[in-house]
């Protein structure tokens, strides 16, 4: 199943207005619903938060984390994935407002002061829910009783697999800041660990974190989750995968460091379309890349392999595991470009893919002005555009070009900085940052903005998702978030006619009025059941 090919999928909506309303705003004919927020239930027989309620770790180690983030949605066997099938959702941090009660801490969290079930109390709103979900005239639920409902948390343990094993062992206990996400062609989830570095003061190693995590939502192929230590140890910000012929796979991925490289990762092996078990370790073993964008629009990918110039014992990387435990320092010798914060990739539907630079205000100190991030003070971010020579996901370079440079007019005059108007056309955002191409070859942008100096919302209005026709670059606002959010996580049905979308920290009366605002998975359809966008 996918595109309803009865259906029309081109871009009419009427865009709405730029707000700073305490609401989700979607355009008329459009039904916004609340779906799953942090502290509801999750593993079939647990329970979920009420207001004012605290309980210990190994309650909320069974609900929902904080900071619902990237997310896919995948069908089930034998359900119908228009009407039902699996969230797997990233919680990126602790909600400190639904964890502990006012007055626990000064301010945040803090390890000093905090005992063993506080550590494992705000350790169990980090990681992943799997939850089943159903519809049922429009409308959507979690199906509670579901055997396919499970947390993974901080306090889970998961098994390592690739070259770092050698260094770290076979077993690690916890994910952490688990930001965005992808998906394998063999359904599994790819949950990526981001700002780890939150977690551990700077007497602790934290090499245990970093990775990408691959877990199965049927829990079929692979028990627990499994960190993927041949994709590279950085602040994974998610990843998108291309395939080729032969069944050859890409798996591209950001780091989103001030700044931070693009990355790919290929397989060895081709992976097994019929056959869903035979992928099941194919994530341990491949060649990871770092991307080199030169002046003119040629791109490189240059391999991370050890022995390579640069990467030798002489050099501090004595083994391949080495490489991969310090990737940025890997990636930066052998010559990758940093980037104004890669946040997401994505691939589209005619292997188009596309990348969010989200700003980087320190672009011209921390780094040198170059082709591929030409502002700086970059306060509002661009969004490159590249292929793959051929198309493949074997290339070793690539084209590109920057597909827009984020910003407001207005704002540039009022600053007198003409460098952050940027270039979108039709309605202007900063800090692009959530990134999909749906199968109908749209590009939906999720902002991050900075609600603080420069990118007001008094400009650009709350944080939102923009349409973007990538033909025409015409930019159209889709929906704008409640005060305080960010906007992350897109996943739908195949046929488009819902849409799944994450609310991250709102700060005031949403979701509910009276009550701790919440971060919460939403559903937005329309009324008349066409696609979503169309
Ligand atoms: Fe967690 Fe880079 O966003
Ligand atoms: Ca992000
Ligand atoms: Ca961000
Ligand atoms: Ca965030």
């Amino acid at each position: 199943p996918g595109l309803d090919p009865s259906k029309d999928y081109a871009i009419r909506f009427q865009p709405v207005a730029r707000t700073t309303a305490d609401t989700v705003t979607v355009p008329a004919g459009y039904q916004v619903q609340v779906l799953f927020s942090t502290g509801d239930a999750v593993e079939a027989g647990s329970t979920a938060w009420t207001e004012g309620a605290f309980p210990a770790w190994d309650v909320t180690d069974k609900r929902a984390g904080g900071d619902n983030d990237g997310m896919h949605y995948f069908a089930l066997p034998g359900v119908d994935p228009q009407q039902g099938g699996l969230l797997a959702i990233n919680h990126e941090q602790v909600d400190m407002r639904v964890y502990f009660p006012s007055g626990t801490f000064t301010g945040s969290f803090n390890e000093a002061t905090a005992t063993l079930d506080q550590k494992r109390l705000a350790l169990s709103s980090v990681g992943v829910s799997v939850i089943e979900v159903t519809q049922a005239n429009g409308t959507w639920s979690v199906k509670h009783d579901s055997t396919y409902n499970r947390r993974y948390t901080g306090n889970s343990a998961y098994g390592v697999g690739g070259p770092a094993r050698s260094r770290l062992g076979a077993t690690i206990i916890g994910t952490l800041n688990n930001c965005s996400s992808g998906a394998t062609p063999w359904g599994t989830y790819l949950t990526c660990e981001e700002t780890t570095s939150n977690y551990f003061d700077s007497s602790q190693p934290d090499v245990n974190y970093g990775w990408v995590v691959e877990l199965d939502p049927q829990g079929e192929l692979l028990a627990q989750g499994v960190k993927r230590t041949a994709m590279g140890r950085f602040a994974h910000e998610n990843v998108a995968y291309l395939v080729g012929e032969d069944n050859r796979v890409a798996f591209y991925m950001g780091d989103d460091t001030t700044p931070g490289c693009i990355y790919k990762f290929v397989p060895t092996r081709a992976y097994d379309p019929v056959n869903r078990a035979a992928n099941v370790n194919l994530l341990d073993d491949g060649t990871l890349y770092v991307a080199q964008f030169n002046a003119g629009g040629g791109g490189v990918w240059i391999p991370l392999v050890q022995g390579n110039a640069g990467l030798t014992a002489a050099d501090g990387f004595a083994t391949q595991a080495d490489v991969l435990i310090e990737c940025q320092d890997a990636a930066v010798s052998v010559g990758g470009t940093v980037m104004d914060r890669p946040e997401w990739i994505t691939v589209g539907p005619n292997k188009d893919i596309f990348v969010t630079l989200t700003n980087n205000s320190g672009r011209g100190t921390n780094a040198p002005v170059d082709a591929a991030n030409p502002r700086a003070e970059n306060h509002h971010g661009h969004i490159i555009r590249w292929n793959e020579a051929g198309n493949s996901p074997l290339a070793t370079t690539f084209t590109w070009s920057i597909f827009l440079l984020a910003g407001d007019p207005t704002q540039a005059a009022t600053l007198n900085k003409p460098n952050l108007a940027g270039n979108i056309n039709g309605d202007a955002f900063s800090s692009p940052d959530g990134l999909r191409l749906d199968p109908a070859g749209r590009l939906w942008v999720e902002t991050d903005m900075n609600l603080g100096s420069t990118a007001t919302p008094t400009v650009f209005g709350n944080n939102g998702m923009y349409c973007i026709d990538p033909a025409t670059g015409v930019s159209k606002r889709f929906l704008v978030g409640p005060v305080g959010c960010e906007i992350t996580g897109i996943a739908y049905t195949p046929d488009l006619t819902t849409f799944f979308v994450n609310i991250q920290h709102p700060t005031q009366a949403w979701p509910e009025a009276g009550r701790t605002p919440r971060s919460s998975t939403i559903v937005i359809r329309r009324a008349d059941n066409q696609p979503v966008g169309a």
